[in-house]
């Protein structure tokens, strides 16, 4: 009998909640879970995350709504795991901690509200733990290190799971990727969709591939997560009993310099490399959405803004870092995640596949 008529006939043991459905993470979840053999997903944004063709039904609902999204609580009794990867973000890349916090302690309540299934709830946090988007910090950063408080929402998120989790008996996880990396429409803080864009333009320019942030931040040693790694180890670890109650740094498991690279990167498109510039994304893209679109057309690539493809202001933070930010990925080894991935492999396929599916020429 084929694999997928025995899956299909499989009681799904397990509903998932995917919180956060429409962004980067979300739909790549989305797929793993639905392709699990004893998964029900159901999906919650304020987007759609695709069409609702009844086999993952979605809650389009805001977060920051605590009034309507308590009516949710019936339809959330089933679910045994939630996936939080919601984000607020406002103009300017600019992340809002207090909004954050709420938009967890409004789900949490309304969890607490439909009682139902017992619940495993992962929080997607990440390397902002360590406070590397503000400074140089300890290398590398380990699940056990403090939190730098003031570089995320992470700990008041965590600590406010923490404290309603033991009242109400559920277990729970949190997973830290950075820079995640994969194929997105959705997205527009996504660093491969801001290289490839970056770099059609530049082409179209008669431009070499310069790299934008500083030259520190070109040879800053770095460590980035595959969509596809992080989605698995999501499931990992909110299904190994052994996992409940603990954080895991999700990373590709390697470590790279832009430097090193960025030939392969220019190589992809045809282009010679240059060295870092230091320029400013948001203020060298004000003017480049007409030239995008000419880009698109010549190209025959599927219709999308310019804006759709990447946020300029996400891509001169993350090109900004002018220090190492590297984390260890002993703990989730030794808990028995030891799946790896070649980083300068994985751009360059990804880059590929935004080629193949024509949203970059
Ligand atoms: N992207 C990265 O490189 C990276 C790196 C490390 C960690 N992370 C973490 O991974 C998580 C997911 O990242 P991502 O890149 O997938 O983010 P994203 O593309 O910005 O997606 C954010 C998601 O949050 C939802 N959302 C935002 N405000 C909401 C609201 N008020 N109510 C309901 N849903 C809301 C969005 O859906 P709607 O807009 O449709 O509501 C979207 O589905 C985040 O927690 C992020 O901090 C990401």
């Amino acid at each position: 009998m084929p694999e997928t008529a025995t899956r299909a006939e499989e009681p799904a043991s397990r509903h998932a909640l995917v919180v956060g459905a429409s962004g980067l993470l979300g739909p790549h979840l989305i797929d793993r879970l639905s392709a699990s053999p004893g998964w029900r997903v159901t999906t919650l944004s304020r987007r759609a995350a695709g069409p609702d063709d009844g086999a993952c039904p979605h809650l389009s609902a805001d977060l920051l709504d605590a009034e309507r999204l308590v009516r949710l609580a019936p339809k959330l009794a089933p679910v045994t795991h939630v996936f939080f990867g919601s984000r607020a973000l406002g103009e300017g890349y600019r992340i809002d901690h207090d909004a954050n916090v709420a938009m967890l302690a409004n789900l949490l309540a309304v969890l607490e509200v439909a009682r139902g299934a017992p619940k495993h709830i992962q929080l997607m946090h990440g390397l902002k733990w360590y406070g590397f988007n503000l400074a140089s910090a300890k290398i590398p950063g380990r699940e056990s290190d403090p939190p730098a408080r003031q570089a995320s929402f992470y700990a008041p998120q965590r600590e406010l799971l923490i404290g309603l989790a033991e009242r109400n008996g559920w277990t729970w996880s949190t997973i830290r990727p950075h820079l995640v990396c994969g194929v997105a429409t959705e997205s527009p803080s996504n660093i491969v969709s801001v290289i490839g864009t970056f770099a059609a333009i530049l082409k179209a320019l008669g431009e070499p591939l310069w790299f934008p942030g500083p030259e520190a931040s070109f040879d800053a040693v770095l460590n980035v997560t595959d969509v596809d790694l992080l989605t698995e180890a999501m499931e990992w670890a909110a299904t190994e009993p052994r996992c409940a109650g603990e954080d895991f740094n999700i990373l590709n498991g390697d470590c790279f310099r832009w430097r090193d690279v960025w030939p392969a990167v220019a190589a992809a498109f045809g282009m010679k490399a240059a060295g870092a510039r230091g320029v400013k994304l948001a203020a060298f893209m004000a003017d480049k959405a007409p030239l995008w679109q000419r880009i698109v057309a010549e190209n025959g690539l599927v219709a999308s803004p310019l804006a759709a493809m990447g946020d300029w202001d996400f891509a001169d933070a993350s090109f900004a870092v002018a220090w190492h930010q590297v984390a260890a990925v002993t703990k989730a080894h030794r808990f028995g995640f030891t799946a790896m991935v070649d980083s300068e492999e994985m751009l360059l396929s990804y880059l590929r596949a935004y080629r193949e599916r024509r949203l970059l020429p």
